[in-house]
C-alpha cells in the first residue's frame, strides 16, 4: 500500500531523476511513463508505420510494452526485449511527441498506467499523470525550470550516455517538444489546478527530492493518523 504521487512537467525539468530518488527513499515503485511512449515510437519506426492515429492505433494493439524494476532503475521491454537504451536515441526523441499525440496511443498507455499504479505506493512521472491518469492522486507536483537550465541538464545526461550534443541544440529541441506536448488536443501538458509547483531552476537534486519527500510524508502521516481515529 502507499499513496500515489504524480509528477508532471516539461522535458528536462528534473522529473525522472527526482522521482526515482523519492521512490527509493519511500520504498515506492518509480514509473517513467515517457518510456512507454518512447517504446511505441521505436516500434512504429522499426515497422515503418506512419504516425497517423489510425495506424498507431492498430500498432498499439499488437505490441507488448512492459516496465520492469531492476537495481539499475526501470527497464523497458518491447515484446519481451529490453529496449531501455534504444528508446533514448535522438531519433526516438525527435518523433516521440508526434506519436504521443495520438489519442489511440494515449488511451492504451493510460489504461496500462492505471493498472500499474492503482494500488498505490508509486511515484509516476509524465505529462498527464495528475490531470488524466490519476486525477485523484494523493500528491501532485508540477516541476518546471528555465529553458537554459533544462537544456544544460539534458546535455549532461546525454553526455554521460556517450551522446554528444550542444546545450543550444538541445534547447531548440526541448522548446519544440514543449510546444507540441502543451498544444496537442488530447491530454496536453498542463498543470493540474491542485498540483504544487516546484521550480527547480536553482535547486539541487537533493533539495528537489527532499521537498517532494516532505510533502509526501505530511500526506502519509495525515492518512495514517486519520485511520487511527
Ligand atoms: O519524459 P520523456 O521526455 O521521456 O517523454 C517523452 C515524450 O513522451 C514527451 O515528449 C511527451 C510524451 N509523454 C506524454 O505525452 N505523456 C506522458 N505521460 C509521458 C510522456
Amino acid at each position: 500500500m502507499g499513496i500515489i504521487i504524480a509528477i508532471d512537467g516539461p522535458a528536462g525539468s528534473g522529473k525522472s531523476t527526482t522521482a526515482r530518488l523519492v521512490a527509493d527513499q519511500l520504498g515506492y515503485v518509480y514509473i517513467d511513463t515517457g518510456a512507454m511512449y518512447r517504446a511505441v515510437t521505436l516500434a512504429a519506426i522499426r515497422r515503418g508505420i506512419a504516425f497517423t492515429n489510425r495506424a498507431l492505433g492498430v500498432l498499439v494493439k499488437t505490441i507488448n510494452i512492459q516496465l520492469e524494476q531492476s537495481p539499475n532503475g526501470q527497464r523497458t521491454l518491447l515484446d519481451g526485449i529490453d529496449v531501455s537504451k534504444e528508446i533514448r536515441m535522438p531519433e526516438i526523441t525527435k518523433h516521440v511527441s508526434e506519436v504521443s499525440a495520438s489519442p489511440e496511443v494515449r488511451e492504451a498507455m493510460v489504461h496500462e498506467q492505471r493498472r500499474i499504479g492503482k494500488k498505490g505506493g508509486v511515484v509516476m512521472d509524465g505529462r498527464d499523470i495528475g490531470t488524466v491518469v490519476f486525477p485523484h492522486a494523493d500528491l501532485k507536483v508540477f516541476m518546471t525550470a528555465s529553458i537554459d537550465i533544462r537544456a544544460e541538464r539534458r546535455a549532461e545526461e546525454l553526455q554521460s550516455k556517450g551522446i554528444v550534443t550542444s546545450a543550444s541544440d538541445i534547447a531548440i529541441e526541448i522548446e519544440e517538444r514543449d510546444n507540441l506536448d502543451s498544444n496537442r488536443a488530447t491530454s496536453p501538458l498542463i498543470k493540474a489546478p491542485d498540483a504544487r509547483i516546484l521550480d527547480t531552476t536553482s535547486l539541487s537534486l537533493q533539495e528537489q527530492s527532499d521537498m517532494i519527500k516532505n510533502w509526501a510524508m505530511e500526506i502519509i502521516n495525515k492518512t495514517s493518523n486519520n485511520k487511527d481515529i
